[in-house]
């Protein structure tokens, strides 16, 4: 089904078209769902603006266009409304027939996927090998795996979506972790094979200070490390096997953290730094060649229009240094010519902290002027916050150490475990352990999706635990009370669905219910345009308090007839809703909590 926010806009653009004559481009109807309902239910804002270009009074204007709109099949007669709004009310028939429709369609929720879906990059996660995920990582991957989710549903098509994990695993460090294992005769295969999970974790945490001890302390140590670099960078094989074992290890860690956080990200995912390090030589001769390479201070820079240090010097992208060694930027140039090259990429979305928006800003108008991608290439970076810590800090743990992805998690299970303890006590207990791990799991990505992205956010156990407020268990409660009134009413859904159904919208909050399920959509589109999942949240919030408020006031099971009927189908299409909503967040549903 179209979007009711796309019906009303094309009907009252056509109207604005006609009423424009072919003298003017009548501007577009600008249809906005209303946040009060006393302005009715959406509101068309693009008459003002017609009204200035014919200059004409902009109420007499807009009396015109609803004398000539027909929207008498869904709407009530359209009021104008203050300076020339034009105010719609749905009519509950309508309402009740598009609702079953949504109700009917079993895979989609009646919501229509968009046209010519672009062939979408999804860059997130990109943990740093060698080095632990901890929480500024988490972010990056939970945020990326619900734009990609949301594409993926809202393109209707899941092989439009590419997933990229651009992991740091190549760079000048990697010399001098090698150097170690080598002198120090250490295989990290059979070590972690050996050791606990904990232990290989630990072990290349471990390694990596050691390395750099020794680095900066041992001149002879760092001298081989410079070699192991420049072998490293031949693809000696002297010292490849090294390298791969260290980014095997490593990925594997991290591997287990995606599974355990359910995110879609696999090893076939993996493009990280060291796959485009042959690549890098010509992006340099073609920069050269587009005559946008510059030498200063010995590097080869980029000088780009626009961009200006503190002091309003031009602020180069710094491409390769003077010691011919390649920077972060080189190989983000590198991943853009194969993203769009190999890939076919006709969107690209960069999930990284905030402080990486210079980096994208300019890589961006770099690869414009080189005419590495087109104006038909949407580029874009998704900036978020940092994690902060209730005073306001950085969050660290207490001895001041970042935190660890791995002891979040655990921790986050612990807690919610707690909660079903208290909440359901005589539940099994391993369907216990499965609830206190899709709560757990769910508070700590729901926290995060429920903040406008760019603000920092306050990591708080106690608020994304609580059963109250915007919250995963508050939603996953919401869902699980749905089903529980199927079980209480031993109702089938499939025998309530097989029947001939007309559903009967009478009480406002029947009503009002109705019209939140049916903004499912839009929501969704909203999110797939402009990349900002905690709209999602806001809705799935309003939508089970909305049900809240319909529940209390009209019973369920006790009602009789097409009323019961359609107040079963009303619970029903919720906790679908919310189910589908959450699942784009990647966040699991429970049947009983
Ligand atoms: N490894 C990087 C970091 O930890 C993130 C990579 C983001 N993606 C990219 N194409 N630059 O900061």
């Amino acid at each position: 089904m179209k979007p009711i926010i796309d019906i009303l806009e094309q009907r009252v653009s056509d109207v604005m078209a006609v009423v424009a004559g072919e003298s003017a481009d009548a501007p577009a109807a600008i249809i906005k769902s209303s946040a009060n309902p006393q302005f009715g239910d959406y509101q068309a804002n693009g008459v003002m603006a017609l009204a200035k270009k014919i200059k004409q009074n902009p109420r007499e204007l807009a009396q015109q266009i609803v004398a000539k709109l027909d929207v008498g099949d869904m709407c009530e007669p359209p009021e104008v409304a203050g300076p020339g709004f034009i105010n719609f009310r749905l009519k509950p028939g309508w309402l009740a027939q598009r609702l079953t429709e949504a109700i009917c369609d079993p895979r989609r929720l009646g919501i229509d996927s968009c046209e010519n879906p672009p062939t979408t990059v999804v860059d997130f996660s990109g943990p740093n090998i060698a080095k632990q995920m901890h929480v500024g990582h988490l972010r990056s991957t939970i945020i990326g795996d619900t734009i990609a989710r949301v594409l993926e549903f809202w393109y209707g098509n899941p092989d439009k979506v590419i997933r990229q994990n651009h992991v740091g695993d190549w760079g000048t460090q990697f010399g001098m972790l090698v150097q170690y294992l080598i002198q120090h005769r250490i295989n990290l295969a059979i070590s972690s094979m050996q050791g606990s999970e904990a232990d290989s974790l630990a072990n290349l945490e471990d390694l990596y200070r050691k390395s750099k001890e020794s680095f900066d302390n041992d001149p002879q140590f760092a001298a081989s490390s410079r070699d192991c670099v420049v072998k490293l960078h031949n693809k000696d094989s002297s010292v490849m096997p090294f390298w791969q074992s260290i980014v095997k290890t490593s990925l594997d860690e991290c591997q287990k953290i995606y599974d355990s956080l359910g995110v879609n990200l696999t090893e076939h995912d993996v493009r990280g730094e060291s796959f485009y390090n042959d690549k890098l030589p010509s992006v340099i001769s073609e920069l050269s060649a587009a005559k946008l390479l510059q030498e200063s201070d010995g590097a080869q820079c980029v000088f780009l229009d626009g961009f200006k240090t503190k002091e309003g010097e031009p602020l180069p992208m710094i491409v390769q240094k003077s010691d011919g060694a390649y920077l972060y930027a080189t190989t983000d140039l590198a991943a853009i010519q194969y993203r769009v090259g190999q890939l076919r990429a006709d969107r690209i979305i960069y999930v990284t902290d905030s402080r990486q928006k210079l980096h994208f800003e300019m890589l961006f108008a770099c690869v414009r002027q080189a005419g590495w991608a087109g104006e038909s290439v949407r580029l874009e970076h998704v900036p978020f916050g940092s994690v902060l810590g209730d005073d306001g800090k950085p969050f660290k743990t207490r001895s001041g150490e970042n935190v660890k992805l791995k002891s979040l998690l655990d921790e986050a299970e612990l807690r919610a475990r707690q909660v079903v303890e208290e909440k359901n006590p005589d539940l099994p207990p391993d369907l216990k352990q499965r609830i206190a791990h899709a709560v757990g799991v769910g508070a700590v990505k729901y926290a995060d999706l429920s903040n406008n992205l760019v603000t920092d956010y306050i990591f708080n156990w106690d608020k994304m635990l609580a059963m109250e407020g915007n919250t995963a268990p508050y939603m996953q409660y919401a869902y699980a009370r749905v089903q529980s009134i199927f079980r209480k009413g031993q109702v089938d859904v499939a025998d309530l669905l097989a029947q001939n159904h007309s559903l009967e919208l009478a009480a406002p909050e029947e009503i009002g219910l109705a019209k939140l399920l049916l903004r499912y959509g839009e929501v969704v589109e909203t999110v797939a345009r402009d990349l900002r999942p905690h709209l999602l949240t806001t809705y799935l919030f309003d939508l089970a308090q909305t049900f809240s408020g319909f529940y209390t006031n009209c019973p369920v099971l006790k009602a009789e007839g097409t009323s019961r009927n359609t107040r079963l189908l009303l619970c029903y299409q919720t906790g679908r809703t919310i189910q589908h909503g959450l699942g784009l967040l990647g966040i699991e549903t429970i049947e009983q909590m």
